[in-house]
């Protein structure tokens, strides 16, 4: 048996990040042991190299677990989605506009109700850690409960989430809107209750400037300013009939992004899923103030909402995450968002490397909201959020990943192949959270 307050080390190929793949060369920015060991002690990451020089000097404390032939790496960082949306996932409607009305906004007024809202979150990340992902920008409902609900849950699993009560009232049906004066007070009051507690973090989450009034957004802003190591995360430039509306509601801003600008909500710290029409001002604007564009390829695909530009966000400077979108969204593993992400930057002519990809899923993401060296890596003092993927998973991809010539060979079939199946395993705060079942 495993003393509680004993080492625990990990044998299998490690990988992780320590730069952008984009600004220097592959091997530069990645730190790769074929035969690793990963020493894990008191919820973070005590030591890590190679197994031969490691294992003679661990203490008779340190327990080895044994997984050759599989490759640990960072547990995956999903950069935006719905919880309260589990359950309308794949749901069909004609864009985004329809889709909100036909399916979200009814199935979003079940989660007043706290048992409701508890027992979504359990499946929610039951799931998210199924699929490998430790940490999540996770939007609730307008009801405080259910974010209540979902922080209770995630801080039971000590998982390190960010997560806030959804703001909107206007332009939404009236049993789902707040004020602007009940969505500040509710916002401050689960702030005070959850930002810090064990590993929660808030976010203040305004949910797209078209069902926010501009006094919700202005009061935002103040609690923005109040507080300043909380997140903010909102909706941007998804769609072509989202963009008339918003043009429509706010005739003197000089773009949607401006709107978030004036009233205080571009920042570090700050994510904004979606960005899909923006121009060069937006993302040098984005870039300048370190807000995060979260690209979310699934969506983007199945509502049918546009191309993110990789290349020209890149290219201005602007920090980029992977988001999943679920319910929008069609699946909740970061491997499928990746090969998405990667097929949606072909059809504009760009390559998207799959070291490029992991590292938006771990390190990229710690570093564009600003908790680089505590998640999204391996390096000592970090947490131990850490998957095992497992490149033999199914039987083609044993076969595809049996001929990889390289890293970037076996990575980038992992991505393309890979699902929740090639989750082996995931750990959170050093402990293990999921382990697949043996068959698949
Ligand atoms: N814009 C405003 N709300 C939403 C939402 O719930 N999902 C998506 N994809 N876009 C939105
Ligand atoms: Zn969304």
């Amino acid at each position: 048996a495993v003393r509680p307050d004993g080492k625990i080390a990990y044998r299998a190929q490690l990988l992780y990040f320590t730069a952008s793949p984009e600004q220097i060369a592959d091997g530069d920015a990645t730190v790769y042991l074929p035969d690793g060991l990963l020493v894990v002690h008191d919820g973070h990451v005590a030591q890590i190299g190679d197994y031969q020089a490691l294992a003679a000097s661990l203490g008779a404390d340190t327990s080895v677990v044994d997984w050759r032939g599989k490759l640990i790496m960072p547990g995956f960082i999903d950069t935006h989605l719905h919880y309260p949306q589990t359950d309308i996932i794949a749901s069909p409607a004609e864009g985004l506009l329809p889709w909100l009305e036909t399916y979200t906004f009814p199935e979003e007024s079940r989660f007043q109700n706290s048992g409701h809202a508890a027992r979504t979150a359990q499946f929610f990340l039951d799931e998210l850690l199924r699929c490998g992902t430790t940490t999540a920008l996770v939007y609730c409902t307008v009801h405080p409960e259910s974010a209540e609900a979902f922080f209770e849950e995630s801080h039971a699993r000590q998982l390190r989430m960010v997560a806030g009560k959804v703001m909107m009232d206007r332009n939404c049906p009236d049993y789902l809107q707040d004020t602007a004066e009940s969505g500040a007070r509710d916002s401050e009051a689960l702030i005070q209750r959850w930002h810090g507690k064990g590993r929660q973090m808030y976010a203040l989450t305004p949910r797209f400037a078209p069902t926010s009034t501009p006094e919700q957004l202005g009061l935002c802003g103040e609690l923005a300013q109040r507080y300043q190591d909380v997140f903010i995360q909102s909706h941007l430039a998804e769609n072509t009939a989202e963009m008339e509306w918003v043009k429509q509601l706010f005739p003197d801003h000089r773009s949607y992004l401006d709107i978030y600008d004036h009233f205080g909500l571009l920042r570090r710290r700050a994510a904004y899923g979606h960005c899909i029409w923006l121009d060069e001002t937006d993302r040098h604007r984005m870039a300048e103030t370190g807000t995060l564009a979260v690209h979310c390829p699934t969506s983007n695909l199945f509502l049918g909402s546009g191309l993110f530009d990789f290349a020209a966000a890149n290219a201005a400077g602007v920090p980029v995450g992977l988001g999943t979108d679920v319910g929008g969204g069609t699946s909740f593993s970061m491997l499928q968002t990746m090969a998405a992400a990667h097929n949606v930057a072909r059809m504009s002519g760009h390559h998207l490397s799959a070291h490029t990809l992991f590292y938006l899923a771990t390190e990229g993401a710690a570093q564009g909201l600003d908790l680089g060296g505590q998640i999204g890596t391996l390096a000592p003092g970090a947490e131990a959020d850490f998957i095992v993927l497992d490149p033999q998973a199914t039987p083609l991809l044993a076969r595809r990943t049996a001929r990889a010539d390289s890293l970037e060979e076996m990575l980038f079939a992992l991505l393309t192949l890979g699902d929740d199946r090639a989750v082996a395993a995931t750990y959170a705060a050093g402990r293990l959270r999921h382990e697949r079942s043996p068959s698949v």
